[in-house]
């Protein structure tokens, strides 16, 4: 049985999926940790939305790389809320191209970011989470798909699924699921940036829906994992992209 007012930290809640899930979640009762880097309008936007629709909030700036982030994220979950139900690891960059030609620095970039994010909000977790809680972890479905140019990106997402797999045995004797999720292509700044409109059209045709996943989408399967009608799913990695792969 889950407690009634649950809290949840979203990183990089300040736009596109994690703006989605911190809303989604926020009508699904729970109080919002929306964590952002350097888009300080977008998580006040977001924390009054949630506001506006009676629900609770706080954003809270942090860079998940740093390995002071998660241990104030979560101090700032108790203070406000009391203690932490739901971690939702969304904070992510994709930075496209060959292996050829990446560069040290965005391969470190994206391991800093995309790996020791993940594991150090897992390890938080693990650590201070209420029993009945629920960690998520935004993989990708490029797992599996393995395109050219998504080397690096990918070889982070599969790091996230490699440890997601692991905590889940690791804590479900506490009553916590541990699940990935792994959206196709979704029409954000991540996946838009950079990419002409017909290569955009050609990724769309790609998918038997014919279209890009919403963040709206993404945030359903989220709040599925997280919520009463989720607590035998664990262990999991769930591919939310309309069939593509
Ligand atoms: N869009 C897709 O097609 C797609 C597909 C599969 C998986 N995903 C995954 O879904 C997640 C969200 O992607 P998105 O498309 O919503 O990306 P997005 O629109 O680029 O938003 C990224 C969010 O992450 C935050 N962020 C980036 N680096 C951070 C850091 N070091 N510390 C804290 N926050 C940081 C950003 O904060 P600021 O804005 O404040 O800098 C922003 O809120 C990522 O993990 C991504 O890999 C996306």
């Amino acid at each position: 049985m889950l407690h009634e007012q649950r809290t949840a930290i979203v990183t990089g809640a300040s736009k596109g999926i994690g703006a989605a899930i911190a809303l989604r979640l926020a009508q699904d009762g729970h109080a919002i940790i929306a964590n952002y880097a350097s888009d300080e309008v977008g998580a006040n936007e977001i924390v009054d939305a949630i506001k506006k629709a009676g629900g609770q909030a706080i954003a809270v700036q942090g860079d998940i790389s740093d390995a002071s982030c998660m241990p104030r994220l979560f101090d700032a979950a108790d203070q406000e809320f009391g203690s932490v139900d739901v971690l939702v690891n969304n904070a992510g960059i994709m930075r496209l191209s060959a292996v050829a030609s990446t560069s040290d620095a965005d391969f470190e970039a994206h391991c800093a970011i995309n790996i020791g994010g993940v594991f150090r909000g897992m390890r938080e977790a693990a650590n201070r989470m209420n029993e009945g809680g629920a960690i998520i972890s935004l993989s990708s479905s490029v797992v599996g798909l393995y395109q050219p140019t998504y080397g690096v990106y990918a070889a982070t997402k599969a790091a996230v699924e490699a440890m997601t797999h692991v905590l889940a045995k690791e804590l479900g004797s506490r009553d916590i699921t541990v699940n990935a999720v792994a959206p196709g292509p979704v029409g954000t700044d991540l996946f838009i940036t950079g990419k002409p409109e017909g290569v955009i059209e050609s990724i769309k045709e790609m998918n038997p829906f014919g279209r890009l996943g919403t963040p709206e989408d993404i945030a359903a399967a989220v709040s599925l994992l997280v919520g009463p009608d989720g607590r035998w799913i664990s262990g999991q990695t769930l591919r939310a992209n309309g069939g593509i792969v």
